[in-house]
């Protein structure tokens, strides 16, 4: 395979995008779409409705054939499972599945911790986000003899705690771990297992931890701190997170690729003093 085109042509790719009206999924659909893939997009119908997220998608990629929407929690079994056999009438079978749900909520030191609202950012980030979802999309390809490609959402909070978060670090150092260990239980059925982890990009989630001012750009203290932490000294832009997206979907170009977690980051973890 030396043609470059090929091997970033997903024409023969069907992806399911959970929590994909959210910024960063949005902005991975885009991609996927320009690769030629068809694409679903999961989402709650609360919050980023499922279907303004498809309008916006066909106005900006054109691909009007191509965008499908679902409503669905994948917080529950039986939804994600009814969900998975709709987005298989519209699109035929998904050979791609990207959890992309997932968020913090507040920042507050570890003593004050409101123990019921630490529960629900571990659920939505670890069940909601990888476990519910990655179980009846891995039971329906063994069963079908498929091979296929999950990508995870992990975070720079996978790799080292994150001061005032650590329900979402907990949860997503669960999904960098959960990502090695499905990598390794799949393999042997032809379903690679990546994850990508996004450094600091203004999602809805934590937008009101970095900006001050939106009018002006000023940044919080924490805003502040990243930015000096980052050798690329800028936010990520959801862009930046395009090309990985569209390597890991594509079996011609990571085929041999499984049980990582690409940092995508502006150089973040390489930070020392
Ligand atoms: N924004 C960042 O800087 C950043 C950095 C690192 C990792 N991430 C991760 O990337 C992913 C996307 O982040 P984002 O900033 O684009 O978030 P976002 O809030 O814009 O999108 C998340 C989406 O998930 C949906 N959702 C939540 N629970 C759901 C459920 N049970 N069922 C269906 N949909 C549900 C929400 O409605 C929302 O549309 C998350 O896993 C996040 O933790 C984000």
């Amino acid at each position: 395979m030396s043609n470059r085109n090929e091997l970033f042509d997903l024409s023969s790719d069907r992806v399911i995008i959970t929590g994909g009206a959210g910024v960063i999924a949005t902005a991975m659909a885009e991609a996927l779409l320009d690769a030629g893939a068809r694409v679903c997009i999961w989402g709650r119908g609360t919050g980023h409705p499922v279907q303004e997220a498809v309008d916006a998608l066909v106005a900006t990629t054109g691909a009007e054939d191509r965008v499908f929407g679902v409503t669905v929690d994948t917080g529950a079994e039986e939804s994600v499972s009814a969900a998975l056999q709709e987005s298989v009438a519209l699109m035929g079978a998904p050979t791609v599945l990207i959890n992309g749900v997932g968020g913090n909520r507040g920042k507050f030191p570890f003593h004050q911790t409101d123990v019921s609202l630490f529960e629900e950012i571990l659920v939505m980030n670890v069940m909601a986000g990888l476990v519910i979802p990655t179980k009846v999309f891995a039971a329906y390809w063994i069963e079908q003899k498929m091979e296929a490609s999950i990508i995870n959402l992990a975070s720079m909070a996978s790799y080292i705690p994150l001061s005032g978060v650590a329900a979402y670090g907990a949860a997503k150092a669960a999904v960098m771990n959960l990502t090695l260990g499905n990598a390794r239980e799949f393999a042997p059925h032809g379903i690679r297992v990546n994850g990508i982890a996004p450094g600091f990009f203004v999602g809805n989630q934590n937008r009101a931890l970095l900006i001050k001012d939106e009018a002006t750009g000023e940044l919080t203290d924490r805003g502040q701190m990243i930015i000096d932490h980052t050798p690329a000294g800028r936010f990520g832009a959801v862009e930046d997170l395009k090309g990985t997206t569209v390597y890991l979907a594509s079996r011609s170009a990571s085929g041999f690729v499984t049980g990582v977690t690409i940092p995508v980051d502006g150089g973040y973890l390489t930070h020392n003093v």
